[in-house]
């Protein structure tokens, strides 16, 4: 079996979890596959069951394997759930009327990362949100330019240490070694927006099975993130118990005919349903009147959430919605008119390769190998630099499992 050159992005979602497996030639990045399989053991983004998730994590990465013909032991994984929080800090170092090097550069983020993270929690990420160089605001780079006082802004991604550590542990206990631990809408967010959207300003929505994970992007910076503890699977099981039918029933009638607008769907239109193991029709819109208050309230939060942190203000160029949830029916039109601002849907750009992989559930499975293309082929890259924190952490884990 062939290895050598391959990126493999291990997305562990609530419902399924995904390997997208890459690989790098001449310079470029080609996606060999996707592979998918049900989610068993997490909930809302984070493992509640270790065994059934190691079984599931197995799973995705076997029938990656079978499908690609490439051995996969070593994967990045990306990470939500409630328990990740991000918020600004900043740092300074002096330059002394010399030209700024990365060295500076390094250390004006370091003071920054010296920002106080409680003991229960790990960082993630320190992802630098602009310089400012003797009070000049807005400097990209400033190397090479000549300064006295260097200040960084940087977003700090921190996550619980215990939940991080069980995905990783579960990882391991598949025989699967660590690379990156990534915020999972970063990642979606790397594989689905423009550089033009995240410079003009724009707001990712993931929606997936048990979290939406909101960020927002402007001047190229990553701005805010947050989380929204309701997903797809809400409507699932609104549509279970509304029509006393089983949730895997849910879940197909949601797919095939579900709608975000009762105004969308035709007043004589019919759908057959199982329901207590007999065959019955019901009219359409009664699947409607269930699914419309919950997209309701889901943009509701997303609203408030857009309120709260200036997102008016940032996201000029809209919302992009993502995750298996935003391809529910009407649902970016239904967000257009709530949320007053243009919606489109965000599936993965610029795939080479197998196309399989271009639909919103594979946003973020797509940006975790994207952005380990860019990490192994691009050394100036510089997204995340906290790996030596990562680090530590893997052997932590290790040390536990001895
Ligand atoms: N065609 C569709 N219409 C409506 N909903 C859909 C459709 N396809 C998938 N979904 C929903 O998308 C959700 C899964 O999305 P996704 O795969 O992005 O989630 P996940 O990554 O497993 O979960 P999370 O990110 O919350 O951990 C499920 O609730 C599923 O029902
Ligand atoms: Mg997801």
């Amino acid at each position: 079996m062939r290895q050598s050159n391959t990126i493999v992005g291990l997305d562990v979602g609530t419902t399924k979890i995904c390997a997208v497996v890459g690989e790098i030639v001449n310079n470029d990045l080609e996606i060999r596959g996707v592979s998918m399989s049900p989610s068993a053991g997490l909930r809302k983004g984070v493992v509640v069951n270790i065994d059934s998730t190691v079984e599931s994590i197995k799973n995705a990465v076997e029938k990656a394997e079978t499908f690609t013909g490439i051995n996969i032991n070593a994967v990045r994984i990306g990470i939500s759930g409630s328990h990740i929080k991000g918020f600004d800090s900043c740092g300074a170092a002096g330059v002394r009327g010399k030209e700024v090097s990365y060295m500076d550069l390094e250390r004006a983020i370091d003071s920054a990362k010296a920002a106080y993270v409680p003991l229960d929690r790990e960082v993630i990420h320190v992802i630098p949100a602009g310089y400012i160089l003797d009070g000049q605001n807005g400097i990209r780079d400033p190397v090479g330019m000549t300064g006295v006082r260097l200040e960084a802004k940087v977003f700090i991604v921190t996550g619980s240490v215990t939940s991080t550590q069980n995905l990783i542990k579960c990882c391991e206990r598949a025989c699967l070694e660590v690379t990156d631990v990534i915020f999972e809408p970063l990642a979606s967010a790397w594989s689905i927006l423009t550089d033009d959207e995240k410079e003009l300003g724009v707001a990712m929505v993931d929606i997936g099975g048990g979290t939406t994970d909101i960020v927002l992007f402007k001047d190229g910076w990553l701005r805010h993130s947050s989380i929204i503890t309701i997903g797809g699977n809400h409507f699932t099981n609104d549509i279970a118990v509304g029509l006393r039918i089983s949730v895997s029933e849910a879940e197909r009638l949601k797919k095939s005919f579900g709608s975000a607008a009762i105004i969308m769907v035709d007043e004589s239109e019919e759908i057959d349903i199982i329901q207590a193991g007999q065959g019955r029709k019901i009219p359409r819109r009664h699947l409607t009147e269930i699914i419309q208050p919950r997209a309701d309230e889901l943009l509701e939060f997303i609203k408030n959430e857009l309120i709260s942190c200036s997102g008016y203000d940032i996201a000029s160029r809209g919302v992009v919605l993502t995750g298996g949830g935003s391809l529910l029916e009407g649902l970016d039109m239904f967000a257009e008119t709530a949320l007053g601002l243009p919606v489109r849907i965000g599936y993965p750009k610029d795939i080479k390769g197998c196309q399989d992989i271009n639909n919103p559930m594979y946003a973020t499975g797509a940006g975790l190998v994207l952005y380990g293309f860019e990490k192994e082929i691009n050394q100036g890259f510089y997204p995340d630099i906290c790996t030596g924190v990562f680090d530590r952490m893997k052997d932590w884990v290790r040390g536990i499992f001895k």
